[in-house]
């Protein structure tokens, strides 16, 4: 480890982020009643130009008269190149609930524009009294945003998650593609005449989670649009959560179980990971770095990636 040590991210559940228009208000308590950490009620992209000042007020009252339980309670604000997001937070931080925990920044593409929200949101706390320092989420979904996404993960003690947003990134990538992430048909390699798929976000998940883990930042993979395809958000979901990402969103309230199934360590792998501890336990007691645990190598490094599995199904049950 450097003398600088890697500092933790906030212990709290992500598994899943619930997102739902602040638009469409119906569908606010059946978020509040699902099985997601984070709920994300949105006032940008899901949300028409003209209802941006219903779809606030719709926000505001429901975070005062909706139970969200232990929840994780969050608000997509406006990107900082439209004319809505200072009214959404001015009116988030004058007239929320001290319920609301967290403000989301889209398309953020330098650590200025966390400082600007930064800025306004201390001030509002500081003028209204306001004891419950919110914290702060990013979406990383342009190439100004992956090319800073360091100094974007260093950028403010507020900041808790940082997500990839696939549409947005592509687009501003110039990708030749109109999915919202998952496997891309013309992402393929040839063998032996066979096609074989490959991983177009790798990197910039990879990335990312470099950034957050560096900065102490909650690492979270975005959407996945086709929710007919089960099977397509699992295996995304487990390539994230294999890539060292904490959660992943869903848009779909059908997406909630499978994101939790696959961000929830199963109970076997924390059995094999308390046995790894166990066995180095051992071979320490013998004096001994490394042992062999089921036919394989398993030395100093392996007690800490036990560990975090260990820790992360700890939290998940507290
Ligand atoms: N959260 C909670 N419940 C939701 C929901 C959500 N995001 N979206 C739909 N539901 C509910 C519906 O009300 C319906 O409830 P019912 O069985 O009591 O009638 C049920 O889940 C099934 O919904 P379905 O008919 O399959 O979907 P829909 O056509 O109503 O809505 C979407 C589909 C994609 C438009 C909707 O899920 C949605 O708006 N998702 C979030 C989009 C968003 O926020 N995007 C921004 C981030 S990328
Ligand atoms: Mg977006």
């Amino acid at each position: 480890m450097s003398f600088r040590l890697q500092p933790a991210p906030l212990a709290r559940p992500n598994r899943c982020q619930l997102f739902g228009p602040g638009s469409r208000p119906a569908i606010f308590e059946k978020m509040a009643a699902s099985a997601a950490d984070v709920i994300n009620l949105d006032l940008e992209d899901s949300v028409a130009p003209t209802d941006k000042d219903s779809a606030r007020a719709n926000i505001i009252a429901a975070i005062t008269d909706i139970d969200w339980g232990n929840k994780t309670l969050s608000v997509r604000i406006n990107g900082l190149d439209t004319p809505y997001w200072y009214r959404d937070v001015v009116d988030l931080m004058e007239q929320a609930d001290p319920r609301l925990d967290q403000i989301m920044i889209p398309k953020v593409g330098c650590a200025a524009d966390i400082y600007a929200v930064d800025a306004l949101v201390t001030a509002i706390e500081a003028a209204k009294g306001r004891d419950k320092p919110i914290t702060f989420e990013v979406i990383i979904e342009s190439a100004a945003g992956i090319a800073h996404v360091e100094e974007i993960a260093a950028s403010s003690p507020r900041l808790a998650a940082m997500s990839l947003g696939a549409a947005d990134f592509a687009a501003s990538m110039g990708m030749a593609t109109t999915g919202i992430g998952g496997t891309q048909e013309n992402y393929y390699m040839i063998r032996e005449g066979q096609k074989h798929w490959s991983d177009p976000w790798h990197w910039a998940q990879a990335a990312i989670v470099a950034a957050c883990r560096t900065h102490g930042v909650l690492p979270v993979d975005g959407p996945f649009g086709d929710f007919t395809d089960d099977e397509g958000f699992r295996a995304q979901a487990r390539r994230s959560a294999t890539l060292g990402m904490v959660g992943k969103w869903a848009i779909h309230p059908k997406q909630v179980a499978i994101a939790n199934e696959v961000f929830t360590p199963s109970e076997e792998a924390v059995a094999e990971a308390r046995e790894i501890l166990t066995a180095m336990e051992t071979a320490k007691a013998n004096g001994e770095g490394a042992t062999v645990y089921k036919g394989r190598l398993v030395d100093i490094a392996s007690i800490k990636q036990a560990e975090v599995i260990v820790r992360q199904s700890e939290m998940i049950a507290g």
